[in-house]
């Protein structure tokens, strides 16, 4: 419903969406939409059933017949746990190459508006506050250095017993932003209202009372701490 609050927080890979996303939810008591993991799952969907992932109809069939749930921090695709799958590089390639479908998005928005229950929501992704929650009360355009984002990401992949090179990493994050930013179906970019932060210098503390004190000031929503 329209009357519920809704913080979008859009931008490229390992800018620290999802991170921000968690704390600010958790501040506020209020429900999350992590948009990336629906175009993942799709992508890992449609790959396991062996369809071509340029083919937008097919994969948005997929889209549409989604069987994925979350609960106490697990995801389950028809009943397999797959909370593991959905966050390896290789399945964000896949959702990137999926999402680049106008026909995949359209099958998905239904289900992303779905997430927006009283007392609020706090929305990570591309286009939350572009496409999806244009009259969100707060948009935040998260960005950090290219650089930082791979040291991020070679650090979550170390924590996981995970070797990579960061020039590796770096690359691939860069090849992946730029096919999100050129596509024509809801490119990667700011929302005209939104309020851009490079976090780079930041830590996820210091972000996240940045934005607890962007949306206190925004008025009629009372921060519950
Ligand atoms: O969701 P997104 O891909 O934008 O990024 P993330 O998964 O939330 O963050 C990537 C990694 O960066 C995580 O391990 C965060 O803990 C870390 N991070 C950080 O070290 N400092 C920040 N200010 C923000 C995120
Ligand atoms: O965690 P990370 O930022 O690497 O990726 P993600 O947010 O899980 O998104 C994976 C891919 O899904 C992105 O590279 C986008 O191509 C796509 N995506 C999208 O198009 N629109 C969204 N709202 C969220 C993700």
């Amino acid at each position: 419903p329209a009357d519920v609050p809704v913080i979008t927080i859009d931008g490229p890979t390992a800018s620290g969406k999802g991170t921000l996303a968690d704390e600010v939810a958790h501040e506020l008591g209020y429900w999350i939409l992590d948009s990336g993991a629906l175009y993942r799952a799709t992508g890992l969907a449609a790959s396991r059933a062996g369809i071509d992932l340029d083919d937008a109809q097919a994969v948005a069939a997929v889209a549409r017949g989604l069987d994925l749930h979350f609960r106490k921090g697990r995801a389950t695709l028809a009943g397999e746990d797959v909370t593991e799958a959905l966050r390896a590089e290789a399945t964000g390639l896949m959702a990137s190459q999926v999402a680049a479908h106008q026909p995949v998005r359209d099958a998905l928005q239904q289900l992303q508006l779905d997430f927006r229950r009283a007392p609020g929501l706090v929305a990570d992704g591309r286009d939350m506050g572009t496409a999806i929650f244009p009259d969100a009360g707060l948009k935040v355009f998260l960005t950090a250095s290219a650089a930082t984002r791979a040291e991020r990401r070679h650090k979550q992949l170390i924590s996981k017993g995970i070797s990579a090179s960061i020039e590796g990493l770096r690359a691939d994050l860069e090849a992946r932003d730029a096919r999100d930013k050129s596509r024509s179906a809801s490119p990667l970019k700011p929302a005209a209202d939104a309020l851009s932060l490079d976090n780079s210098a930041q830590t996820i503390e210091e972000s996240r009372d940045l934005l607890l004190r962007w949306w206190a000031e925004r008025g009629p929503f009372s921060v519950q701490r």
